[in-house]
């Protein structure tokens, strides 16, 4: 049994004629949040469809708390403990906050909508989506429906959609996309916060903000991980420089995104 929360091995992915991922090893503890970079294109979110179940792998194996999840459906991998939100949204505008939480909840129950089922288990999902609404911080919200809450409460409100099913492992592809400087460093203490004891990956495009989130860093460059380790040894390591961090501090510099 492998100590390890997610393992990916040799993972292999192509379109059509083009090998978009590229032989990736990659090996997360339980509990660590790992923080990935890369340039535009480098295959991110590609991994992480991969790992999620959208698409499978052409060759390579993934692993979740040391059982293969590659092959499987994304709704059996959700069940398995892994959860990702998308940069397209996937809250319900015309429901609640509440409601919106609670269907969350209910999905990652498995929902066979059986009447008596489901009314026995709805004061349980109650309870958990005023759990993660007061995690969120939008307990004053509760009957807000999604549409009218600010971008910033609408992205809050998608950690909580993609953690109500108590998955143990978090990808989140860019959640602070789209973000000011103060909401973006409010969101990532939120992040945080929801996510502790967990285990994290998430794709990040502000440097700064990624150096400060996570244990680790993998930095992703044309479907090969270049670096896998802590923050000071990638910003350290001369290839990760010269590939990659050197222009994009300038980019942050220059305040480019
Ligand atoms: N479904 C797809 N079909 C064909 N090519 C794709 C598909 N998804 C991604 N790609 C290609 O794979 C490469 C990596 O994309 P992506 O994983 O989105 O990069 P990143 O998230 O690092 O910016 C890009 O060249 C992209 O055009
Ligand atoms: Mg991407």
């Amino acid at each position: 049994m492998s100590s390890y929360a997610l393992e990916l091995k040799d993972l292999r992915k192509s379109f059509g004629k083009t090998e978009i991922i590229r032989g990736v090893n990659l090996a997360v503890t339980a509990g660590e949040r790992v923080g990935i970079i890369g340039p535009n294109g480098a295959g991110k979110s590609t991994l992480f469809n991969l790992i999620s179940g959208r698409f499978a792998p052409t060759s390579g194996e993934v692993l979740l708390n040391g059982q293969r999840i590659d092959g499987k459906k994304p709704f059996e991998i959700n069940r398995a403990g892994l959860s990702r939100s998308f940069q397209i949204t996937n809250i319900f505008p015309k429901l609640s906050v509440f409601e919106n939480l609670r269907c969350g909840v209910l999905w990652s129950l498995g929902y066979k909508y059986t009447f008596l089922k489901f009314l026995a288990d709805l004061d349980d999902a109650n309870q958990r989506a005023d759990e993660l609404m007061q995690m969120i911080k939008l307990d004053k919200k509760r009957d807000v429906l999604a549409i009218n809450l600010t971008y910033a409460e609408q992205r809050a409100l998608e950690i909580g959609i993609t953690i109500a099913g108590g998955a143990n492992v978090i990808l989140l592809d860019e959640p602070t996309a789209g973000m000011s400087r103060s909401e973006t460093s409010r969101f990532i203490s939120l992040i945080k916060e929801v996510t502790t004891g967990k285990t994290l990956l998430t794709v990040e495009h502000d440097m700064g903000v990624v150096f400060g989130l996570a244990d680790k860093i993998a930095v992703v460059v044309y479907g090969e991980v270049l670096a896998f380790d802590v923050p000071e040894a990638v910003r350290a390591n001369p290839r990760v420089q010269e590939a990659y961090l050197g222009s994009a501090v300038a980019d942050s510099q220059a305040g480019g995104h």
